[in-house]
């Protein structure tokens, strides 16, 4: 069985491939290399030499109908995950490039089996909060006017009294910023168009996966990759809001094991899942952990700072995919061990975060509360 990797030169695809070559699947990786995941945009050592590798982006038809040739199953994970403003970007190349992957099955006949498509938490905006007052609700974006009076928690929006985050499952997304919106769009492509051709298609909402290869040229986001450079130069860590947001975080590899168990399994066809970690940390309990596993005695500050379009808490309820029969493997701790032992091992670790923090400020993304 011949399997398509988009993006498989990335973090997530890259270790999808391994395990992928691990189960004896014959693998050809579609990437274009994109900076600053690949600033000198050469093929990464890490690819294996048994992977054929074409380089090429998702939204050029004539290259991708070639990678498609004799194709059995696509994972689809190339994308554009920035922070920036540049809205038509994240349509173009997420949404266009998924519309043109089943674009070409279709019209060429191709016999694809299944496509497995790279999908995020983002798409629950805040997700799912209780009330005491008025049960479950899908709160909005927090105002403004909030967040500048440091005032951090999500709000009923019928009674304004502040709620609890509760796990959200799958049933229901509200997106709120450009890459959730085209997450969205990517699903709905993917799943209506591979159900009206009869393409088998799974959607993964990932929720912050974490490990080795995860490029630390990118620094728009990723606690783990922002923070350990950081205290690798000895500066303060960037905390935004009072540190107290919720996040999960899964092991790269176990990420993969989810990708490639949805592959295997029929029961997985036309569902989203979501793939979320054994439990919660506060931002300030992970820096705790990070700053302990690297043996640094700093005080964490908080400077009340935030950046406008943040979700407060998200948690993911995993029921879906336990019973499929996954479960997260990898404790926090071991992740960021392992990806401390990586990054020290990486010729250049220069502080990407200050320019671009320096560049979400000047675009009002990061904003200080007065
Ligand atoms: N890493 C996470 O925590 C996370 C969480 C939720 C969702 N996701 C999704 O998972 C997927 C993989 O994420 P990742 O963290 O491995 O990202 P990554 O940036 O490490 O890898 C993406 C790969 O796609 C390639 N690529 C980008 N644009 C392309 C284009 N136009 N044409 C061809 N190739 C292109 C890049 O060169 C890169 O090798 C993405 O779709 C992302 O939205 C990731």
């Amino acid at each position: 069985m011949k399997v398509l990797v988009t993006g498989g030169a990335g973090f997530i695809g890259s270790h999808t491939v391994d395990l992928l070559l691990k189960k004896g699947y014959e693998v050809r990786v579609y990437d274009s290399l994109e900076p600053p995941v690949h600033p000198r945009r050469g093929k990464p050592a890490y690819v294996p030499d048994e992977v054929e590798f074409i380089s090429g982006d998702i939204c050029d038809s004539s290259k991708l109908g070639k990678a498609l040739q004799g194709i059995d199953v696509v994972f689809h994970f190339a994308a554009y995950q920035d922070y920036l403003p540049d809205f038509s970007k994240f349509a173009f190349i997420n949404d266009g490039g998924t519309a043109l992957l089943y674009e070409l099955i279709v019209n060429h006949h191709l016999p694809v089996q299944k496509v497995i498509l790279a999908s995020s938490q983002a798409v629950y905006g805040e997700g799912k909060y209780e009330c005491s007052n008025h049960g479950g609700q899908y709160p909005s974006l927090r105002p403004l006017a909030q967040l500048m009076n440091r005032d951090w928690e999500i709000r009923c929006p019928i009674c304004q009294q502040s709620m609890k985050p509760v796990a959200t499952d799958e049933s229901q997304t509200n997106p709120h910023n450009q890459y959730a919106v085209s997450k969205c769009a990517q699903e709905l492509y993917a799943l209506i168009l591979g159900k009206r051709y009869d393409i088998p298609t799974v959607a993964m909402r990932y929720t912050i996966i974490q490990g080795p290869r995860q490029s630390f040229f990118n620094a728009y986001s990723g606690i783990l990759r922002i923070f350990s450079v950081c205290l690798l130069h000895d500066l303060p860590l960037p905390i935004y809001e009072d540190g107290q947001q919720l996040r999960e975080y899964v092991y790269v590899g176990d990420a993969a094991r989810a990708n490639v168990l949805v592959m295997e399994k029929e029961e997985a066809n036309y569902q989203v899942f979501n793939v979320g970690g054994s439990r919660a940390f506060s931002v300030l309990e992970y820096a705790r952990i990070l700053l302990d596993l690297m043996g640094k005695d700093i005080e964490l500050n908080l400077s009340g700072e935030f950046r406008f379009g943040d979700t407060r808490h998200i948690i993911s309820d995993m029921s879906k995919l336990q019973k499929l029969g996954w479960e997260p493997t990898t404790s926090v701790k071991q992740i960021v061990r392992e990806y401390l032992d990586w990054i020290q091992t990486q010729p250049e670790i220069s502080n990407h975060y200050a320019q671009a923090a320096e560049k979400m400020k000047q675009m009002g993304i990061i904003r200080k509360a007065t």
